[in-house]
C-alpha cells in the first residue's frame, strides 16, 4: 500500500485523524485496529445498497483479516432518505444484532449515509464510537470530517441533529473511481470553495489542473482530497460549534441553500448550488466594493471551466426571499461569506436587498446564456 497521510483534527471534545490513502480500503480493518487500539470487537456497518455492491467486498475482506466480528445495516441513500425513520429502522436492525454501547460504527458511505451513521452514533444508547469511512468526494472533502450529523425534517434540512466527532476517518479515494461523474463534479465545487477561502495554492491547482481533475487522475484528486480535508480540519479545530470562523465555510451556500430550496432539493445537487453560490457571492463582495473585480472574475471562471451548470428555474424574487428566511438569516441580519484575496474570507453582514437581488439575477442569466 502507498503511504498514507495523517492529519489531525483537534477539537474540545475530541482529537482524531483523518487517515488518507490510495487503497487503505482494502486495509481498514488492520488500520482501525491499530489507530484505535481495539480489542477483538463488535462492529457495525451503515451503509447502502449502492456503497456495498461497489465496496462493501474490499472492506468486509479486510474487517474479517483482523478478526472483528461484524454486521451490516443497509439503508437508503439519496437526500429523501436522510429522515429520522430511516435512523429508526437501522437502531432496531442493531438492536436485533445485539449491538451495545461497546460496539463500533462505522458509517460507510457518502455525506447521507455519514450524517445519519454519525447521528445514529451519537443517539444510540446514548452514544456509541464510530469512524467515517467515506465514498463520496463530497463527504471526502467535507461531510465526513467536522462531527455535524443529523437527519432534515420536513420544514428544512439538517434541523435534527448533533455534534458528535468520530473516532477517525478514513478516506481511500480510489473509491471514487465508481462515483457518476455528475456526483464528482459536485464535490469538485467545495474543493473549489476550500481553496477560495483558504488554501490560493490549492485554488490555483484547480485552475490549472481542470482536465486531470475532471479525468480524475490518481495524483491530482488526492492533492484535491488533502488539501481540502486540511482546510476543513484546520477550521473545524479552531471552531468546533460554527461560533466564528467555521462560518467560513458557507462561502457560496447562502445563496446555494437558497437555491436548493426552491428548486425542492431535486434539481441541483448540493455542489451545483455552491457553485452558483460561489458566484453570487462574489458578485455581491464585488458590487459592495468588497473583492476587486479580479476575485469575481477568477471564481467565476474557474467554476465554469468544470462544465455547464444546471440552469436556475425559479423565480429570482423568490430566491431572494429563501435568503431572507434562512436558518442562520440570525435576527433578520443576513451573513455572506466573501473572498476578498483568493485564500482568505470574511464575512459581511446587512447586505442590502438590491444587491442581493442584483447578484441572484447575475447568476440566473449565467445559467441561461440564450435568454
Ligand atoms: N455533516 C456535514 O458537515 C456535511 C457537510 C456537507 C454535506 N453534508 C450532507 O451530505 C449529504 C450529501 O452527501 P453526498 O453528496 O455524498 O450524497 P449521497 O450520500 O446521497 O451520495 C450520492 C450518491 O452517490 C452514491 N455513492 C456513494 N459512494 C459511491 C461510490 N464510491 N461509487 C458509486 N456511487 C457512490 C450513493 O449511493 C448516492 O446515490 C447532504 O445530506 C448534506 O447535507 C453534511
Ligand atoms: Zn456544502
Amino acid at each position: 500500500m502507498k503511504p498514507v497521510q495523517r492529519i489531525p483534527i483537534k477539537t474540545a471534545s475530541r482529537n482524531y485523524n483523518v487517515i488518507i490513502g490510495s487503497g487503505v480500503l482494502a486495509d481498514a480493518g488492520p488500520l482501525l485496529c491499530r489507530e484505535l487500539r481495539l480489542p477483538a470487537e463488535s462492529c457495525v456497518v451503515i451503509s447502502s445498497a449502492n456503497v456495498w455492491k461497489h465496496w462493501g467486498e474490499t472492506l468486509a475482506v479486510s474487517l474479517d483479516a483482523a478478526k472483528l466480528r461484524w454486521n451490516k445495516v443497509l439503508i437508503p441513500d439519496g437526500e429523501p432518505a436522510k429522515r429520522l425513520a430511516t435512523l429508526e429502522s437501522a437502531a432496531e436492525q442493531m438492536l436485533a444484532f445485539g449491538c451495545d454501547r461497546s460496539t463500533l460504527l462505522l458509517a460507510f458511505g457518502g455525506g447521507v449515509i455519514g450524517d445519519i451513521g454519525g447521528f445514529l452514533a451519537a443517539s444510540y444508547m446514548r452514544g456509541l464510537r464510530y469512524v467515517q469511512i467515506p465514498t463520496t468526494l463530497l463527504a471526502q472533502v467535507d461531510a465526513s470530517i467536522g462531527g455535524k450529523t443529523g437527519v432534515n425534517l420536513e420544514a428544512g434540512k439538517n434541523l435534527l441533529g448533533s455534534f458528535h466527532q468520530p473516532e477517525c476517518v478514513l478516506v481511500d479515494p480510489d473509491v471514487l473511481s465508481t462515483l457518476d461523474h455528475r456526483e464528482y463534479r459536485a464535490g469538485l465545487y467545495e474543493v473549489i470553495k476550500s481553496g477560495a477561502i483558504a488554501d490560493a495554492q490549492l485554488f490555483f491547482h484547480t485552475e490549472v489542473h481542470c482536465d486531470r481533475i475532471l479525468a480524475r487522475d490518481r495524483e491530482a484528486v488526492l492533492k484535491c482530497v488533502e488539501d481540502s480535508v486540511r482546510v476543513k480540519g484546520g477550521v473545524v479545530s479552531q471552531d468546533e460549534r460554527e461560533t466564528g470562523i467555521r462560518r467560513h465555510l458557507n462561502f457560496g451556500h447562502t445563496i446555494g441553500h437558497a437555491l436548493e430550496a426552491e428548486t425542492h432539493y431535486d434539481l441541483l445537487l448540493h455542489g451545483e448550488a455552491v457553485a452558483w453560490g460561489m458566484i453570487a457571492a462574489a458578485r455581491i463582495a464585488a458590487d459592495l466594493g468588497r473583492a476587486p473585480v479580479a476575485a469575481l472574475d477568477r471564481i467565476q471562471k474557474v467554476v465554469l471551466s468544470y462544465g455547464a451548470l444546471p440552469a436556475i428555474p425559479a423565480h429570482d424574487s423568490n430566491i431572494v426571499a429563501r435568503v431572507a428566511s434562512d436558518k442562520k438569516t440570525v435576527s433578520r441580519t443576513n451573513h455572506f461569506v466573501v473572498v476578498p484575496q483568493i485564500g482568505r474570507a470574511e464575512v459581511v453582514s446587512n447586505v442590502p436587498q438590491d444587491i442581493i437581488a442584483g447578484a441572484v439575477a447575475y447568476v440566473r442569466q449565467l445559467s441561461h446564456p440564450q435568454a
